[in-house]
């Protein structure tokens, strides 16, 4: 007899712009990188063991009853709970991640997203896609204390949207298919960090902050528009506007600034930093022609990784 397994996965994210203003009520831009992906598989335990939660990449195994506080521990419970699961017997969930921790593209909510899934198949539960944005935006929480709510939407929803707090999801079709490169600089940065730092700086100076914010949305606004026609310099346009925003509002650093320049220097339309900031991740926008040249140049410029994605 061949022992029942089930799986589910979620890819990662990118915010291609508003970043951080969209915790403070202005409208951002994510699409999902289907290049990159959290897996959990959900499988019998031993014996008597309640439920094991093997996080392969980060070499962590954690048991439900024990480690109660852990954020996926929560996750799981919470998955339990929501499909009103008191006792699921004994199981084992093994996690696969090829998404870098805190490095802005959405590892914690992908890991989330997928964990909820498979649970959700696993029990044959009836969790629509709200349900899952909804308890993965609670794992959100653990991981970062005050989301927006556009990772677990994006990560959820596995398409390109327009997020904002009060209206959540939008639908939104590109005009034509982008192609960015992600740099990576290989530096560690919780987003939970930088979100911090940015409330702390808006409450210090909060005229100069919402000013900040309303241009971003700006941005936003004129970025959308320029996606929707197809019109990718002026998609890079508002790239870099954005970017200098970001350096205004504090959140970049010497490492994401390389990466920009030397991107925009390699012919990349707009370059920016991507998620909370600091370290993390980069993103260029660039033509299928100059996708190569641009990722060489990232690499040379000091990127541990620079992927080419396509985005449809
Ligand atoms: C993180 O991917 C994006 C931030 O705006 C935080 C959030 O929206 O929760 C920095």
């Amino acid at each position: 007899m061949t022992t029942r397994r089930v799986q589910a996965s979620a890819p990662g994210k990118v915010i291609l712009l508003g970043e951080h203003a969209v915790v403070y009520g202005r409208p951002a831009i994510a699409v999902p990188l289907s290049g990159l992906h959290a897996t959990v598989m959900v499988m019998p335990g031993a014996a008597g063991t309640g439920v094991v939660v093997e996080a392969r990449d980060v070499g962590r195994t954690l048991r439900a009853n024990q480690d109660t506080s852990d954020p996926l521990v929560v996750t799981v419970q919470n998955t339990l709970a929501r499909l009103g699961v008191t006792d699921p017997g004994d199981l084992y969930l093994t996690i696969a991640s090829d998404i870098p921790v805190a490095s802005g593209l959405g590892s914690g909510a992908a890991v989330a997203v997928a964990t909820i899934r498979a649970l959700n198949a696993w029990l044959d539960g009836h969790l629509t896609d709200a349900d899952v944005s909804a308890l993965a935006y609670e794992t959100e929480v653990l991981h970062h204390g005050t989301p927006s709510g556009i990772d677990n939407s994006v990560v959820t929803y596995e398409q390109p949207i327009v997020f904002t707090k009060a209206r959540g999801v939008e639908p939104f079709v590109l005009g034509a298919p982008l192609t960015l490169v992600v740099g990576d600089t290989g530096i560690a940065s919780p987003t939970r960090e930088t979100v911090g730092d940015v409330r702390r700086a808006w409450q210090a100076d909060p005229a100069r902050y919402e000013a900040l914010f309303d241009a971003v949305a700006e941005t936003v606004r004129a970025g959308r528009a320029a996606i929707e026609r197809g019109d990718a310099p002026a998609l890079g346009a508002a790239m870099r506007r954005d970017h200098v925003l970001l350096q205004e509002m504090g959140v970049s650093g010497p490492e994401l600034d390389a990466l920009v320049a030397a991107a925009e220097r390699a012919g990349a339309l707009g370059a920016k930093l991507a998620g909370g900031g600091r370290g993390g991740n980069m993103i260029a926008l660039v033509t299928p022609a100059n996708a190569l040249g641009v990722a060489a140049a990232l690499r040379q410029a000091g990127a541990t990784r620079a992927l080419i994605s396509q985005i449809v």
